[in-house]
């Protein structure tokens, strides 16, 4: 056993919307690296978490007409949130943090004060353009064609003070870094950073904004929240104890030894999160592996096209072992790959049910025809068949190995499961069913049943990072007992010579792909129509009776100067005096089709002050996204409905 530490973290998930097959994707590989290093003896820190702050957060809330907590809140801890998803895909982190999580927000005004008191972050004015969706700054320099060189959006203006971190400062360390080390994989990003941004210049970066609260706040400087990334990427510290009592792990985990993160945002973690942690006088993590994406029909999967993948949906129809093995399968890790039903349905029934399936309930099955399921203590000796088997299962360990520490998991699988076919094919060379028809032959067909059972005890072995719960049914039914280490699956002939097999279920269903297409194709056009976001956490009567709804009757409705997205409403609230609301629907309605409707509004939120002019509550809408589009519709009432009636 070795007590080498392991420290690997995913990246932390932006919570605006519920995640998809590919946020599940960097997770389950992730997983399997964490349980290869568990495996292996090593004390491992697996962490991952949720990334809760910054505008599009704010924006989300507000358009469901709640607190940005109590947003996030439901999407990280709801029903079919982040967590319940990571539970049911079985994945073994050892902490999950939140960057609303107290420890984590004041570490965050420390870490922040450190580099100013460092020199590292001063105050200046930023101009610039600013990515709402990425929520990334960008210098006109950075954009392509005028848009934002990561997604391709438009960009909008942005100027106002703010504060700056010197990253222009560590240029060349970081470039030494990412050309002269193997800090950064695969080695094709190390050139496009290289290109893209060390070339060009670095210039220093934003880090703190002032036109949104949903943030970290500077605290000697309370109108301005840390820069998103500042304090997402300072999770991987935090989360170990830096900078706070939560924990107090830094000295034994950190450095990381792999951030495994999205093609993405390689930019953010192999050039600004090592220049903040020069910054802080701290060592370097010793690998960035940035990982290729998973596509749709050629396409990323985003929200916004309205075409993400289900992780739920696949997991609770195939079984969460199936649809892991396929993500770790069918994709090389550090390249992007299509997603399709048909290739998951064609993984699940060659690799899982007819090479592995088979394998395990063949042999299990003749153990218990031939020997009542218990093999004897003598055999016969090895033919040159059998040592074609034992040795290919014998030298195993050594191959994987070597692709599992490069991170190829899908070429560790293909080890795996050419010692699989091979088993599969010495069954038909050997015939044991020929074998059993004589006694004569009773110590050549032991030889063989064990030869199997051995084979397939080593591959479950290392298979266990991959589909950690069917090993378990595989191990009892072949009677592997505590057999199931890392040192056990080194050398051939472990297994007792008299083990007992034990029948059991069929671990891997075939699936029928013509029939489950067309099931797929149904299920996720119906979730398609019914995207509804989850249900937020429950309220008690008493606060719902605090929000006061009352109908109302617009006197008058007018577009607000120099607003695209304002309407101004003067309404009759039943209380004799006019009441102004500004509402962000002027997408939605011309002023004229509003004039004299009977609406509902909540009348006792603070007052707000819109584009110079006072707003006093909310008028009611129901909100709906639909195709990535955003759906919006006024709550228009009976105009029988007198004005100021209370809505309960
Ligand atoms: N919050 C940031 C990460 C901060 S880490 C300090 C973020 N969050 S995210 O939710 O938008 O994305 C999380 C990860 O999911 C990223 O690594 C991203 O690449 C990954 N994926 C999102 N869609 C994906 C695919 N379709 N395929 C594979 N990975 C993808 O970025």
């Amino acid at each position: 056993m070795s007590n080498e530490k392991f420290y690997i973290t995913t990246p932390i998930y932006y919570p605006s919307d519920k995640l998809h097959i590919g946020h599940a994707y960097c997770t389950v590989c992730a997983d399997a690296m964490a349980r290869y290093m568990r495996l292996r003896g090593f004390d491992v820190m697996f962490l991952t978490g949720t990334d809760e702050h910054g505008q599009k957060i704010e924006d989300k809330a507000s358009a469901a007409g709640v607190s940005p907590k109590e947003f996030v809140d439901s999407i990280v801890e709801g029903p079919r949130g982040v967590r319940d998803l990571w539970k049911l895909m079985n994945i073994s982190n050892d902490r999950f943090i939140r960057t609303t999580d107290d420890y984590h927000v004041a570490a965050i005004q420390k870490i922040f004060r450190k580099m100013y008191d460092n020199g590292d972050i001063y105050k200046g004015k930023y101009v610039g353009k600013y990515c709402k969706p990425c929520e990334s700054f960008w210098t006109e320099s950075q954009l392509v064609d005028g848009k934002c060189p990561d997604c391709g959006r438009e960009v909008q203006d942005a100027e106002e003070e703010a504060y700056f971190f010197r990253l222009s400062k560590y240029a060349d360390r970081i470039r030494d870094l990412l050309e002269n080390t193997d800090f950064l994989e695969p080695r094709s990003r190390v050139h496009e950073m290289v290109n893209n941004f060390i070339e060009p210049g670095l210039e220093d970066l934003c880090v703190s904004r002032t036109s949104f609260t949903w943030g970290i706040p500077v605290d000697f400087d309370p109108g301005h929240v840390v820069y998103v990334w500042i304090d997402a990427l300072s999770n991987y510290i935090t989360a170990l104890g830096y900078m706070n009592d939560k924990y107090d792990d830094m000295d034994k985990y950190w450095p990381a030894d792999v951030h495994f993160v999205g093609k993405e945002i390689v930019r953010f973690h192999s050039i600004i999160w090592p220049a903040m942690l020069m910054s802080l006088g701290l060592p370097l993590p010793k690998k960035v592996y940035g990982h290729g994406w998973l596509l749709l029909d050629g396409g990323k999967m985003s929200k916004s096209k309205g075409n993400v993948v289900d992780p739920y949906l696949l997991a609770e129809r195939y079984g969460v072992d199936a649809l892991r093995f396929f993500l770790l399968r069918e994709f090389p890790f550090g390249s992007d790959g299509n997603f399709s039903n048909e290739a998951l349905i064609s993984r699940i029934n060659t690799d899982l049910a007819n090479s592995l399936g088979n394998l395990v309930s063949r042999t299990v099955s003749m153990v218990i025809k031939y020997f009542d399921g218990r093999l004897p203590e003598s055999y016969g000796g090895q033919e040159p068949l059998d040592q074609e088997l034992t040795g290919a299962a014998g030298s195993l360990r050594g191959a994987y190995q070597q692709q599992m520490d490069s991170y190829s998991f899908q070429s560790a699988l293909g080890e795996i499961f050419k010692v699989i076919a091979r088993a599969n094919k010495f069954i038909d060379e050997t015939e044991p069913w020929r074998l059993a028809k004589d006694e004569a032959n009773r110590e050549r067909l032991a030889r063989v049943m064990y030869d199997l059972l051995e084979t397939i005890r080593i591959c479950t072995v290392l298979l266990k990072p991959f589909i950690p719960d069917s090993c378990q049914k595989i191990f009892g039914q072949i009677g592997a007992g505590s057999l199931t280490s890392w040192d056990s699956a080194g050398e051939f002939g472990a297994l007792p010579a008299d083990t007992a097999v034990q029948k059991g279920d069929v671990i891997f269903p075939r699936v029928d792909m013509e029939q489950e297409l067309r099931e797929l194709e149904k299920l996720t056009s119906h979730q398609e129509e019914n995207n509804v976001p989850p249900v937020l956490p429950e309220v008690s009567i008493d606060d719902f009776a605090k929000c006061d709804i009352r109908v109302c009757k617009v006197l008058s409705c007018e577009n607000v100067k120099k607003s695209e997205k304002l309407l101004k409403f003067t309404l009759d609230d039943g209380s004799g005096v006019p009441r102004q609301i500004l509402s962000g629907i002027a997408k939605y309605y011309k002023p004229e089709e509003l004039m004299g409707k009977t609406v509902a509004a909540i009348l006792n939120l603070p007052a707000r002050k819109m584009m110079g002019l006072d707003s006093n509550g909310m008028l009611l809408s129901a909100v709906r996204e639909s195709g990535g589009q955003e759906e919006l519709r006024l709550i228009m009432l009976d105009d029988s409905i007198p004005a100021g009636s209370r809505l309960c």
